[in-house]
């Protein structure tokens, strides 16, 4: 079956750099190889960052090293500049990730650069060789900032053009969960009007409960690229207030009720979630499916 939306699993990044407890490298790999089994065709499966900084994701190199061994799977890492992308080009990714915060102070605060400093440095990265690697410029704080407050469009606007010029693929993030779904279908359609199909991808996060209504808003204009947290784990750590992604359990469920293929088996995916469970004993894991279970007579997407 043709999947008709794409989801990126982004728990590994987005999820454990929030995550109160560690997550052992081994449990990472079984986890990772977990959610591939399920279906997940692409998996965000860290971040290069100095270990300092972000100490959970000091193994990512060799997560990586694990997870372009499973067949079929695309996997991305995060990189906030170019020493960032050279180790993760060294360790073998298929697609690498730059957080671009269109809030001024987000943006000083996650990568210490301005927004057109830190655009600088994905041009820079876009210039380095990277052969058959995909690039993907994510304008972080699209819909509102905790540290600015409200984020101005034209400043969303301005720095996806110029991410695309460069990059595969643009997608737009709501870091800190303060979108709703008008804004996002305004947002998106203004942004798509000067990009075109360059705009790929949204990333929501559930703060306020709304990630899911965003999700439609966004497949509504056309999005088919979505980015998913399993057991709604994540958030920056550099950006306060924020909590965990879309839980890809729901997000899954929500698709495949609606009749929109997504490539995943949810009875594979909650084999996941054990597995999550067991790698990081004690973290919160949210999801209302996997609690409440599928449906009587559900059937997935055929
Ligand atoms: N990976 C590993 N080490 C790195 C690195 C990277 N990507 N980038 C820089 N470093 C090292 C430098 O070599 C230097 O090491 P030294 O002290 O031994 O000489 C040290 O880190 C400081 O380097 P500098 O270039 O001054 O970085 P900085 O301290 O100004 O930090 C970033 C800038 C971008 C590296 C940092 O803010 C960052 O990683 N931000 C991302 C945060 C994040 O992951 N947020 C959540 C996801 S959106
Ligand atoms: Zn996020």
């Amino acid at each position: 079956m043709k999947r008709q939306v794409h989801i990126c699993e982004v728990g590994p990044r987005d999820g454990l750099q929030n995550a109160k407890h560690m997550m052992p490298t081994e449990a990472k790999k079984a986890w990772i190889s977990a959610l591939a089994a399920a279906g997940l065709e692409e998996i965000e499966v860290g971040s290069f960052v100095p270990p300092k900084l972000i100490p959970a994701m000091a193994d990512t190199a060799e997560v990586v090293r694990h997870a372009v061994k499973i067949p079929g799977v695309k996997v991305v890492a995060l990189a906030p500049n170019l020493k960032g992308f050279q180790r993760a080009l060294e360790a073998g990714v298929h697609k690498v990730t730059f957080p671009v915060s269109a809030s001024r102070q987000h943006s000083e605060s996650n990568v210490r650069m301005t927004p057109e400093q830190m655009v600088e440095e994905v041009r820079k990265c876009a210039q380095h060789p990277h052969p058959g690697v995909e690039l993907e410029g994510a304008v972080s704080t699209a819909f509102g900032c905790t540290l600015q407050g409200s984020v101005p469009e034209d400043d969303v606007v301005r720095i996806a053009v110029a991410l695309a010029q460069f990059c595969d693929g643009v997608a737009l993030a709501d870091t800190v969960g303060y979108a709703n779904p008008a804004q996002v279908r305004r947002i998106f359609k203004r942004v798509k009007s000067e990009i075109g199909s360059k705009l790929e991808a949204a990333h929501f996060h559930n703060t306020r409960g709304l990630g899911l209504a965003n999700v439609l808003a966004a497949y509504e204009e056309g999005v088919r690229h979505f980015d998913s947290s399993m057991g709604g784990l994540g958030g920056c750590p550099f950006a306060p207030g924020a909590s965990g992604n879309v839980i890809t359990e729901d997000l899954v469920f929500m698709f495949e009720s609606m009749g929109v293929s997504t490539g995943i088996s949810l009875d594979k995916l909650f084999q996941a979630r054990e597995v999550l469970v067991k790698g990081i004993p004690g973290e919160p894991i949210y999801g209302h499916t996997p609690l409440a279970g599928l449906p009587k007579g559900f059937r997935a997407a055929a």
